[in-house]
């Protein structure tokens, strides 16, 4: 369970997310907003990478502030931008890298690594220079990245922006696969319908807080 307890999150002088209190427990949850209302600012206070102002950030009653490391492991987070996650120049060490770190075995990681750049299509792909990938391969390596480490939670940044619409569905299909509770950052409103829960941020506050049915409506409105 994700306990967020009256989180403020200010820059310098600037407050982006007001006193924030949700407990995050469904398995899939949406975060909508208007640019610039606090997404991303809040998915970073979920695995530790930003701390609160003030109030704290609970993963299974361990706090961001004390467990930085063990939570960072628990928490997988797939950035807006791929290019902030792929480090390595070659696809398949990129893959790679975050499961050695994890201690997993030669085998698991070639069987980990042919099975998710088969699932995405990209099995072609894996001596590939990884910065010479399109923006959409490079977004499906970075979320893929993240799932063959198979953390506990997994937070992502809009994860569909530079997507065909094949590739928006398979990642739809991705998360629709995970076991663990997902929270998705998106203004893919379409990918939504079937969450178990949207949260819609304005200006660093939650206006709303409900079924898909109900909440995306309320943000569409609020848009028009
Ligand atoms: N590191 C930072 N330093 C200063 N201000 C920041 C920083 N990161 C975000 N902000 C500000 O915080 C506010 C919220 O930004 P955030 O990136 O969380 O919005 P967002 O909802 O993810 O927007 P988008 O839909 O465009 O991705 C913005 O006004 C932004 O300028
Ligand atoms: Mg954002």
């Amino acid at each position: 369970m994700i306990q967020v307890q009256n989180v403020t999150l200010s820059y310098g002088d600037r407050t982006v997310l007001h006193d924030i209190s949700l407990t995050l427990s469904e398995r899939r949850i949406a975060i909508i907003g208007a640019n610039g209302s606090g997404k991303s600012s809040f998915a970073r206070l979920l695995n530790g990478l930003v701390l609160p102002t003030s109030g704290d950030v609970l993963i299974d009653g361990q706090n961001t502030r004390t467990h930085g490391k063990d939570i960072r492991q628990k928490v997988g987070f797939v950035f807006q931008n791929p290019d902030n996650q792929i480090v390595f120049p070659v696809v398949e060490e990129d893959l790679a890298f975050g499961m050695k770190n994890l201690g997993f075995s030669k085998e698991d990681i070639t069987r980990k690594t042919d099975e998710i750049l088969a699932r995405y299509d990209m099995s072609d792909l894996r001596e590939h220079p990884a910065h010479l990938l399109s923006g959409g391969q490079k977004q499906l390596l970075a979320i893929s990245g993240v799932l063959v480490m198979e953390p506990a939670y997994v937070v992502m940044d809009e994860p569909t922006t530079l997507l065909d619409l094949r590739n928006k569905r398979r990642v739809a299909r991705a998360v629709d696969a995970i076991d663990q509770t997902v929270i998705f950052v998106s203004h893919d409103l379409d990918l939504l319908h079937d969450f178990d829960r949207v949260v819609v941020f304005d200006e660093g506050r939650v206006i709303a807080d409900d079924t898909p049915a109900k909440a995306i409506p309320l943000y569409m409105d609020r848009m028009s």
